[in-house]
């Protein structure tokens, strides 16, 4: 299933809809992606998990996250994960939003006027891959969700990311979540709730690799965990991905 994944992400998306619906109709957002097939909407690439990918690269390259914070929970800007929208949350508003076509934006134009229709687009796919709002107030087709496989391969770089991962690890996650992992670095005693013991398969598997990368880059309050579980907004995208990929080992829990 994982092969399909991958090599899914890398032909071309629409050749891959079949394969992706039989294996996403194990989770919900692909039973939501099949339920809302049939609204109108104007991103083309509405169904691809590749574009929403993609849309996070040209997020982080183009300074979005500057403004709108590195998973969309804002800082100087907006946050992107809430129901609040300015002048619309429906495609064509925020495509030319993000485009600058808003007369009255005060969203820098001169961002997207550097890119690409199609950069637009896989852009707000990434918008719309980070949302955390009422879902009742969704009126756009929900991305499906992301393989990590491919997450994986577009952070892919040179060396060893288990390695990469271990060296961040042991410089900012031991003082509470201890060497091991197992919840009991020095600083854990004053803390409570206490660090997670990461070496739990139970608790781990669950935990998919999105929800670890919001954690870890946005902090536990950001996916209503506590505050005491602080966000690494230093750490680049792929640090947190090798982060995450060297955590997997520490309850040898598969990545997804
Ligand atoms: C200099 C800061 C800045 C940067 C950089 C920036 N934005 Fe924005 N963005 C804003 C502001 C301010 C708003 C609020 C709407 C307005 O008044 O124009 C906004 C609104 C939005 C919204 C709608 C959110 C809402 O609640 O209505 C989206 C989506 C968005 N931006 C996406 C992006 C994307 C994608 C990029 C990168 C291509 C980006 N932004 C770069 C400042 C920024
Ligand atoms: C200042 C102490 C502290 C540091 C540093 C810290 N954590 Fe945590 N972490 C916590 C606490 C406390 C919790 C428990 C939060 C809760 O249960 O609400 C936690 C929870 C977690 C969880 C479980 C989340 C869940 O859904 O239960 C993971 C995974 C995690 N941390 C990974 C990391 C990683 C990786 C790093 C290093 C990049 C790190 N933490 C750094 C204190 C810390």
């Amino acid at each position: 299933m994982t092969r399909s994944y991958l090599i899914c992400g890398l032909v071309v998306l629409v050749g891959c809809k079949g394969s992706s619906k039989d294996e996403g109709t194990k989770g919900e957002s692909g039973a939501k992606v099949a339920a809302a097939e049939g609204h109108a909407s104007g991103n083309p690439f509405a169904k691809s998990a590749e574009a929403v990918v993609e849309g996070r690269k040209i997020y982080l390259k183009n300074g979005c996250s500057g403004c709108h914070g590195m998973g969309g929970g804002g800082g100087m800007g907006k946050p992107l994960i809430d129901d609040e929208w300015k002048f619309g949350s429906d495609d064509p508003t925020l495509f030319k939003l993000i485009r600058g076509e808003i007369p009255n934006q005060t969203m820098p134009n001169a961002i997207g006027k550097n890119l690409t229709d199609d950069e637009v687009w896989k852009v707000l796919m990434y918008v719309r891959s980070v949302y955390q709002g009422d879902a009742s107030k969704i009126n756009w087709v929900v991305p499906p969700p992301v393989p990590p496989e491919l997450l994986a391969a577009a952070n892919q770089q040179s060396g060893d990311p288990i390695a990469a991962g271990k060296q961040i690890f042991m410089q900012i996650c031991t003082p509470c979540h201890g060497p091991e992992g197992k919840g009991d670095g020095p600083a854990s005693v004053s803390l409570d709730p206490k660090p997670r013991n990461l070496t739990d398969p139970a608790y781990m598997a669950p935990l998919n690799d999105r929800y670890l990368f919001e954690l870890i880059s946005r902090g536990g309050v950001a996916v209503g965990k506590s505050n005491q579980m602080p966000a690494q907004s230093a750490l680049a995208a792929q640090d947190i991905g090798n982060v995450v990929a060297y955590v997997r080992t520490l309850s040898a829990s598969p990545a997804h």
